[in-house]
């Protein structure tokens, strides 16, 4: 009977994250469904947990290209190495592009374009960096 209400109400809690809309400050858990549909495929935010692309763990505030152990491209090491820090608004303009702000990156996705759900991934990978 527990498991059942459990189910029950975190099918829930899961219908009212997709509805509540893009009003109002970012949405970390609408966040969590999206990272978890489409950024997954490439990253974990596991400590050290590296898959096509690097681990996100702590990657808030981080400097670029900085993930022990995973092979970045050229790039990615001479950004980091010029001192690309993952700000906010570094975040959110790689997200959007990602080619805009590292030019020949090997991240075979072409970006995020809904403000709204780029708001709520930056939410999800801040609440993932503390
Ligand atoms: C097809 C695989 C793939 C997908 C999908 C993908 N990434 Fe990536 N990502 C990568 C790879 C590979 C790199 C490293 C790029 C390099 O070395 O040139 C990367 C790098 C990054 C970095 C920089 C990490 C660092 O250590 O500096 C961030 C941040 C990032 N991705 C966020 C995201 C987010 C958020 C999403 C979902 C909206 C996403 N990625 C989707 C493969 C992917």
């Amino acid at each position: 009977m527990k498991i059942a209400v459990g189910t029950v109400a975190s099918v829930f809690a899961f219908g009212l994250s997709l509805m509540s809309g893009p009003v109002g400050a970012a949405d970390a858990e609408n966040g969590e469904i999206l990272f978890k549909s489409i950024c997954a495929q490439c990253h974990s935010v596991e400590p050290g947990s590296h898959r096509t692309g690097p681990s996100l763990h702590k990657i808030w505030g981080h400097p670029a290209g900085a993930a022990e152990g995973f092979g970045y491209s050229d790039a990615f090491q001479k950004a980091g190495a010029s001192g690309l820090v993952w700000t906010e608004e570094n975040l959110d303009k790689f997200i959007r592009r990602p080619r805009s702000v590292v030019k020949g990156n090997k991240m075979a996705y072409l970006g995020l374009r809904d403000d709204a759900d780029r708001a709520d991934v930056l939410e999800y990978l801040k609440q993932m960096s503390q």
